[in-house]
């Protein structure tokens, strides 16, 4: 599978992967013509499967018209829709958007709007941004200091400002029950002792993935979390931001993820599927009344010269439209509940499935050395990498982390498109069942 000819590419090893060919549906295929299932939608980007033709169509409308327009010379009609459509699928009040390129441009818009809200009102103490560890907020060093996982933040440490960080909700691992309300209190309550002991006037905003993303392995709060941290934000004036880069555009059976439990952040953060591979793009979208108070203070100080481009923004257009007009979101909840009950199917038969969680199609499974006591396999066994090679070798693509904090841990994330159907799931479950198999003996041998 690996090619021994060195590329001029360096991304994170030297192994190197096929040549990709094409693509189509849920289905890609490389240059010998072997097929993969794209089982995780690249990095839960590819949404709405690969190679959609009407959204291939609308980009192509669109360039024969221009590709590029500065936004600061020229409205464009495709931009100018898409705020519109955005605006429309976000709580009232959350009318404004600025879009940007990808993930991380989406997240540094956010704390840099919500500093610039601060100083616009009378409130220049307030800049630090509470978050949780683990998380993935990006990788720019903004949104890195914003991070929870030591592996991607250490090496950067000494030149970011650190920013003060809760647990996540992870009742999985501390033995607490989901269901109980007072398991939500109890991990959002810590926002509130952190607000207290950094000084409240010094806290600016807290960011969460209402639905965690590569970091937590899809972790879902408890249900009274998402209500109790709006109320905290609320009591401190502390801005509440819902990184939704990943969980937003209608993975987890909502188009937002915080729609789960009705809380209205002040800002979001969106891209992955927003623009579902066919660009890059994102956005951050912000309540009036932010946006308001620094444009009336002089303007946002920030931008990236390709945001808000016409061809980018045609895509994302197109691509909303085809999540709506093929009832997307809907599948992603019923295929998403099917698929979670088959992988919960898996646990049954592999010891050493230790979770299975996520709402919709944004679904992890946690691989432990004992389920009681969740504690993790052997770092050795590297199995977070293992089962991912495994499994591509058998033509199903899935994506993982290590589930503490980068450190030690296993999990992956099986988040297919939002079309995927029936068969697909047979077709996941087949593949993901022969490679734990395989998988399995192999830690049997060591
Ligand atoms: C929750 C979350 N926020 C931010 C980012 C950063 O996005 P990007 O890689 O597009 O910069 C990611 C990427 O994985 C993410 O999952």
């Amino acid at each position: 599978m690996t090619s021994q000819k060195p590329s001029h590419l360096f991304y994170q090893s030297r192994s190197r992967r096929p040549q990709l060919d094409r693509a189509d549906g849920v289905y890609m295929w490389d240059t010998s013509g072997k097929r993969y299932l794209d089982g995780s939608s690249g990095a839960m980007v590819s949404n709405i499967g690969h190679s959609n033709q009407n959204v291939l169509q609308a980009m192509r409308a669109q360039m024969e018209k221009s590709t590029f327009g500065y936004r600061l010379h020229f409205e464009t009609d495709p931009s100018e829709r898409l705020a519109e459509k955005t605006a429309s699928l976000t709580p009232a009040g959350l009318d404004r958007v600025f879009f940007v390129s990808g993930g991380s441009e989406a997240v540094e818009s956010a704390i840099k709007l919500a500093r610039q809200y601060a100083i616009a009102v009378g409130q220049a103490t307030r800049w630090k941004v509470i978050s949780r560890t683990p998380s993935y907020h990006g990788c720019t060093l903004g949104a890195l200091a914003l991070t929870g996982y030591t592996t991607l933040t250490e090496p950067f440490a000494p030149m970011m400002r650190t920013m003060p960080k809760i647990p996540a909700p992870r009742a999985y691992l501390d033995g607490l029950d989901l269901n109980n309300p007072a398991t939500g209190h109890y991990y959002a309550d810590m926002l509130e002792a952190k607000i207290l002991a950094e000084g409240e006037d010094s806290v600016l905003a807290f960011i969460v993935e209402p639905v965690g993303g590569a970091s937590t392995g899809a972790l879902v709060p408890p249900d009274d979390y998402m209500p109790r941290i709006r109320e905290i934000c609320d009591r401190y004036g502390v801005l509440l931001i819902h990184d939704e880069v990943m969980s937003g555009g209608g993975r987890t059976g909502r188009f937002f993820a915080a729609e789960h439990w009705n809380t209205t952040p002040d800002i979001i953060a969106i891209s992955k599927g927003f623009g579902a591979g066919y660009a890059p793009l994102g956005a951050m979208i912000a309540h009036d009344r932010v946006v308001d108070a620094v444009l009336d203070a002089g303007g946002f100080a920030h931008g990236f010269t390709y945001a808000g481009n016409p061809l980018a923004c045609s895509a994302g257009l197109a691509v909303i439209n085809e999540i709506e007009t093929n009832g997307m979101v809907e599948n992603a909840a019923t295929i998403g509940d099917l698929l979670k009950s088959r992988l919960e199917d898996l646990m049954t038969k592999y010891e050493f499935i230790g979770d299975v969680r996520g709402k919709g199609l944004l679904l992890a499974f946690e691989l432990v050395s004992d389920r009681e006591t969740m504690t993790p396999l052997a770092v050795a066994l590297n199995a977070y990498n293992r089962l991912v090679d495994i499994a591509y070798d058998n033509g199903l693509i899935i994506y993982s982390r290590r589930s503490r904090d980068g450190l030690e841990g296993d999990h992956f994330l099986v988040c297919p498109p939002m079309i995927t159907n029936e068969q697909h799931v047979d077709e996941i479950v087949d593949m993901l069942d022969k490679s734990l198999k395989q998988f399995s003996a192999e830690i049997v041998k060591q």
